[in-house]
């Protein structure tokens, strides 16, 4: 991590350890319960990071320690303040049978902390699933991607077997002003042919991307 240029922050997921996050990792939050959630001010809104982690478990968790951090640090912003807020887990259902057998266990409870700010929160990050999703929770716009290793294949159908797939890794990119948000999700190893948009002369637009490598 050291060699990243730019400004990041830690989090824990699913498979970490929280210690060894805290003890490793500067640039990881902690909050005043030694848990790996803290914020951090922008130009843009109010960061929000959150830790979900249940070290005994693959599920999302929130106690009430964790809960009652996220509702004083709402409560604490100004009026006027956007949020960002970026958490491992999804606080609800994504139609993956597997992920959503563990994801956030206390779905009502992170709902009713953040009712009276849902307004305010621009969008809301998650990891965890390991695939592109996009959407909005209740009227909050949402989105994941998929991981940096391995990813979990399409399936909506709670019966056929899960799957987990070497589809390709990828990282996001979010560009982001005062007006709009904007997410990109980058597949970083893609090795496919790339081709400038425009055909040569006398070579229609269609047939040339369609058929570039043939030529
Ligand atoms: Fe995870």
């Amino acid at each position: 991590m050291a060699a990243l240029k730019i400004p990041y922050v830690a989090m824990v997921g699913n498979h970490d350890r929280r210690d060894a996050c805290l003890d490793r990792l500067r640039s990881a939050p902690r909050d005043q319960n030694g848990f790996v959630q803290g914020t951090r001010t922008t130009e843009h809104g109010l960061f929000v990071f959150l830790d979900t982690l249940d070290e005994t478990s693959h599920a999302g968790e929130m106690c009430g320690k964790r809960l009652g951090w996220l509702a004083s640090t709402l409560a604490a912003a100004p009026a006027d303040m956007p949020f960002v807020v970026f958490m491992h887990h999804p606080p609800f259902p994504v139609g993956v049978l597997a992920m959503d057998e563990i994801a956030l266990k206390q779905s009502a409870e992170f709902a009713e902390v953040i009712a009276p700010y849902r307004s305010r929160i621009r969008h809301l990050f998650f990891g965890h699933v390991h695939r592109p999703i996009f959407g909005s929770y209740g009227k909050t716009p949402f989105s994941t991607l998929r991981g940096t290793n391995h990813q979990v294949w399409f399936e909506l159908n709670a019966n056929a077997p899960h799957l987990a797939s070497h589809e390709p890794p990828a990282y996001g990119v979010v560009l982001i002003d005062d007006e709009n948000l904007v997410v990109h999700s980058h597949d970083f190893l893609d090795q496919s042919p790339r081709f400038p948009f425009a055909a040569p002369a006398g070579i229609g637009d269609r047939d040339y991307a369609l058929n570039f490598l043939a030529r």
